[in-house]
């Protein structure tokens, strides 16, 4: 079976799906691995250092496609330019594909991998179970933005984050308020406590809060007496209008007094709440920050610009798209790896096996011989019929 890796073509994207040691891991397992030439650049992977782990290097993208069974990359397939093709165009009749595609959201290339009939594969749809823990890139992903956007943050503000004793004076330390405490939002306040800064955060799911404090934040709570925003499988669902003015008083006092705010709050499939009002923002004093790592979604604040910084009455407000790709290294690392031991496991002999009793084969697969096999990507086809 041939495993191929193309050069990502989504601009500003440093990441790749092999780094040389999973590449050794799939040639030792029987694959043959063909890599586009240049594709680790952004990663700072030279094409020798991939030949030395034993894979081959092709020199364009239309070569690579042809050539391969399966395909792993980190974007979703689009356009490719050079080639004046869509990468689903230069796919193989009937081959497999793994990468980050929301399939809820990303209708047009589902549909084409559809059509195609490529047997394809969602990270974004890996179950977030212990067994599947190695290959959950949204983790690994998450964990990083959530490191970097504190460093980008602490340097966007016009203070110092730790507590200082100087000969000019005493400073206070900053305070950091981070909205949405999963993976990104533990990782940024963990960093946020380690660069001194006062920090507190808050989550619809009050389960988090032993895990806020165990970190040394304060927990920012709304009492309610229903488990209003937790929904299945530990995630967040929708809240009720009651429970998000509640939530907006609350939060209201906290967003004006922070220095840097960080916003990671998200619900599976759906766009990202509205959670910080352009009246919370004018509440800011100038110098401060927001970190808005849901624009990928539309934002969690309403002035952010997704994929943009701006400058709003001195509060920058930024809303920069793949904060992992600014740590290509590592954030090409740890993905490598979330997507090699998957296709070690749907790859048990070394061939493509769909058992589709096995939670992880049939939770990240959507579209196979044609047909969508994932329920909520076939409910979204279905809507915008
Ligand atoms: P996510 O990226 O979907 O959401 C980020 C955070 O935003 C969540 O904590 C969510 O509760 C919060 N949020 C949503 N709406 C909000 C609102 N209106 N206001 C404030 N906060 C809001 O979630 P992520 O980080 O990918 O994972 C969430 C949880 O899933 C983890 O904390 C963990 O409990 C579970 N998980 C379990 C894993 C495992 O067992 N292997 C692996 C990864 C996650």
């Amino acid at each position: 079976m041939v495993v191929g890796i193309p050069t990502e073509i989504t601009p500003n994207e440093t990441r790749v799906a092999v780094i040389p040691a999973t590449v050794k891991e799939l040639v030792k397992k029987g694959f043959i691995v063909n890599v586009q030439s240049g594709a680790g650049g952004g990663s700072f992977i030279l094409d020798d250092e991939y030949i030395d782990s034993g894979a081959n290097i092709v020199a364009t993208a239309t070569e690579l496609y042809n050539s391969s069974d399966l395909v792993l990359k980190v974007n979703p397939p689009e356009m490719n330019v050079q080639d004046g093709k869509h990468e689903v165009d230069l796919m193989k009749m009937g081959s497999a594909f793994v990468s980050f595609i929301q399939t809820t959201k990303d209708l047009d290339e589902v549909k084409r991998l559809q059509e195609k009939q490529i047997t394809a594969f969602s990270m974004h749809l890996v179950p977030r179970t212990t067994l599947a823990q190695k290959m959950d890139a949204l983790s690994s992903q998450s964990n990083i933005a959530g490191y970097k956007a504190v460093l980008i943050g602490a340097s966007h503000i016009a203070k110092y984050m730790p507590l200082l004793m100087t000969a000019a004076g005493t400073i206070k330390p900053s305070k950091t308020l981070v909205i949405g405490a999963g993976v990104a939002g533990l990782q940024a306040i963990a960093t946020a406590k380690r660069l001194g800064a006062q920090v507190s955060a808050f989550d619809v799911r009050p389960v988090v809060k032993e895990q806020v404090e165990s970190l040394g934040a304060k927990f920012v709570e709304v009492v309610s007496d229903s488990d209003d925003g937790v929904g299945e499988g530990g995630y967040a669902k929708e809240t009720s209008h009651e429970y998000k003015q509640k939530q907006a008083e609350l939060l209201k006092g906290h967003i004006g007094n922070s220095d840097l705010v960080i916003t990671t709050a998200l619900i599976p499939g759906r766009p990202a709440p509205k959670i910080i009002t352009k009246g919370m923002v004018d509440g800011m004093k100038g110098g401060t920050a927001i970190m808005d790592l849901a624009s990928e979604n539309g934002g969690n604040c309403e002035y952010t610009e997704p994929g943009k910084v701006i400058n709003h009455n001195g509060i920058t407000i930024d809303g920069s798209f793949n904060i992992p790709g600014t740590m290509s290294i590592h954030a090409s690392q740890v993905y490598a790896k979330n997507i090699s031991a998957l296709v070690m496991y749907l790859c048990p002999d070394g061939e493509l096996k769909l058992d589709m009793d096995d939670e992880i084969v049939s939770g990240s697969l959507f579209t196979h011989n044609g047909e969508i096999t994932d329920e909520r990507t076939k409910n979204a086809l279905g809507d915008v019929a």
